[in-house]
């Protein structure tokens, strides 16, 4: 199978039914591996479940497919031990599917608990990007491609905590990262526009702070006001402002290898087929329309 170029879609169960009717409208398939499995805990004495019909759903997409991967677990930015069984576990599947990219999110969403077991918060939390925690990040990351096996990439998050003092902007942070491990980006730009929906920085900011030699892939989606807040719930199509970001952006990534749409399943029935074709769609033009180095199979 080929690398995980052009335009994606991140699995979920409607995945499996919308590509049987679709089969052309992507070119890869993104997998959050931890959607595959039950983790009862790094204490647990068997710890990892599969869950089987979900690896049959995803077995049959990679005989058509190649397969990225998107973790959530790893919390790469706890202060408690680095997962190894985690990125081990991350490491098989990886393997399974003969993977050539695997990010993570920049963030951390676990903290340790009194037994030296972890604790998930339920949500991911930004890092503060201070110089002492750049080395101890840094010694972390390489410890984790280590046991991965390639380099990881890793996903600008929403910061719904800003951090108020910092040595370093978060983007500042990301070029030293990949600099010294060779780490890649992957760059969200919903994430991006959701922080400047709640009043947080420009996202053209983010974007000119960022060295984008450093992103392999993008992420699209729609989001979904929660209250007062705007929140990235993958809740349908695309605002428009996030088009005008990849337009915008894309071409000045000359790594890039691939844009994926991410949409919640439970969101499907807002959006439909035709309107999920017309995201990919309107993804491939833009894609179409990169300079020929882009093609980096
Ligand atoms: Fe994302």
């Amino acid at each position: 199978m080929g690398a995980a170029t052009g335009i994606g879609l991140v699995f979920n169960s409607i995945v499996p039914h919308f590509l049987a009717a679709h089969v052309d409208t992507v070119d890869y398939v993104e997998v959050i591996p931890e959607t595959l499995w039950t983790d009862r805990g790094r204490l647990a004495t068997r710890r990892y479940e599969p869950i089987p019909a979900a690896f049959d759903e995803v077995d049959a997409l990679a005989e058509r497919y190649p397969i990225a991967c998107h973790g959530i677990g790893l919390s790469i930015g706890s202060a408690s031990a680095l997962d190894e069984q985690h990125l081990a576990e991350i490491r098989r599947f990886a393997d399974r599917y003969g993977v050539d990219r695997i990010s993570e999110h920049f963030g951390f969403s676990r903290v340790r608990g009194p037994e030296g077991d972890d604790h998930h918060l339920g949500l991911a939390f930004p890092i503060p990007c201070d110089n002492d925690i750049l080395s101890w990040m840094i010694g972390r990351i390489e410890r984790a491609m280590g046991i991965l096996g390639q380099p990881i990439i890793l996903e600008n998050g929403v910061h719904h905590t800003p951090l108020i003092e910092q040595d370093m902007t978060e983007p500042e942070f990301l070029n030293r990262i990949a600099e010294v491990t060779g780490c890649g980006v992957l760059l969200d730009l919903h994430n991006l526009h959701a922080d400047h929906r709640n009043g947080g920085h420009a996202p053209l900011a983010y974007i000119e702070a960022l060295d984008l030699e450093h992103v392999r892939e993008i992420h699209i989606a729609g989001g979904s006001m929660i209250g007062r807040t705007y929140t990235d719930s993958h809740a349908g199509p695309c605002p428009p402002e996030v088009w005008d970001l990849l337009v915008d952006v894309a071409p000045r990534c000359p790594l890039l290898e691939g844009i994926t749409f991410e949409f919640h399943d439970s969101y499907f029935p807002r959006m439909g087929s035709e309107g999920l074709c017309q995201q990919l769609q309107s993804a491939r033009e833009i894609w179409a329309g990169l300079p020929r180095r882009h093609d980096v199979t």
